[in-house]
């Protein structure tokens, strides 16, 4: 019987930003449905390799696979229609926009279809459609601990407020790649631990960045290890722990 392709692999992948290789011969891959965590010491690489496999960079060498399929040269869009979602380091809201018209707007290729004719004619299959996404979206929200906040101007949020806007966002659709990076940054505990149970909640491949090291030992079956831009070590997290050369990357 064959096995199902790994839901992400990185094969080779090299960036160089002049004189800085940020990247350097990284090869990885994670199975449909696993969380995999990134860890490495500031500058290691980990949001570039984000970058790499969201198709907002494209590597200088090497190559990126999703479900078994070649993306390397497609983009951002391309790779989001595939499923792909995350969130930032700094978090990205439309601060403008209500927590609710947040999420929705993740949703928006959904639409309501019919453009302006559909709504002068109110027409009853995109009233439903409509309704249809403001109930995923509030469900989202609820997930997220954000139903209290769906009028709420994103702008307005704390920081840890912002991140779960995000996720709500990153969530609604039914990813079926999630990259996070650095997600519990500014998050209090309780928030910290909401985050953890909507993610292990997801059917969902996850590539997590993360310095909280509780964090990704709970969250992660796998690490990967990247110091100034390779691939140091990769295991569960109990192995990571006590590696010598991840205790020599973080402990100088
Ligand atoms: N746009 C860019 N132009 C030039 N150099 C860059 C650029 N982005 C990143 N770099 C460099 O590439 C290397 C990797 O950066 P990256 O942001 O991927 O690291 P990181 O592991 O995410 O670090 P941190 O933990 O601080 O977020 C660093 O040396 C950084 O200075
Ligand atoms: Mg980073």
């Amino acid at each position: 019987m064959k096995t199902a392709d790994p839901a992400i692999q990185v094969r080779g992948v090299g960036v160089d930003f002049g004189g800085v290789r940020a990247l350097n011969g990284v090869t990885f891959s994670v199975e449909a449905g696993r969380t995999c965590g990134v860890i490495g010491p500031n500058g290691a690489g980990k949001t570039t390799l984000f970058d790499v496999v969201t198709g907002l960079r494209r590597p200088t060498a090497g190559s990126v696979l999703l479900h078994g399929s070649d993306v390397t040269a497609t983009g951002a869009l391309g790779r989001s229609r595939l499923g792909v979602r995350r969130t930032f380091q700094r978090p990205q809201v439309f601060g403008r926009l209500t927590v609710l018209d947040n999420v929705l707007a993740a949703l928006e290729w959904h639409g309501g279809g019919g453009g302006l004719a559909g709504d002068l004619l109110a027409l009853p299959a995109r009233g439903r459609r409509e309704r249809r996404r403001r109930e995923r979206a509030l469900e989202a929200l609820d997930r997220c601990g954000l139903a209290d906040l769906a009028g709420a101007h994103a702008a307005d949020l704390p920081i840890g407020r912002r991140r779960m806007v995000e996720l709500a966002r990153a969530i609604v659709d039914e990813p079926s790649v999630l990259l996070l990076d650095e997600p519990t940054s500014g998050l209090d505990a309780d928030q910290s631990a909401r985050f953890a149970a909507v993610v292990a909640g997801l059917d969902t491949t996850v590539l997590l960045v993360e310095h909280d090291v509780g964090f990704v030992m709970d969250a992660c079956e796998r690490v990967i290890v990247l110091d100034l831009g390779e691939v140091i070590a990769e295991g569960t997290p109990a192995g990571i722990r006590e590696d010598p050369a991840v205790r020599a990357a973080y402990l100088g």
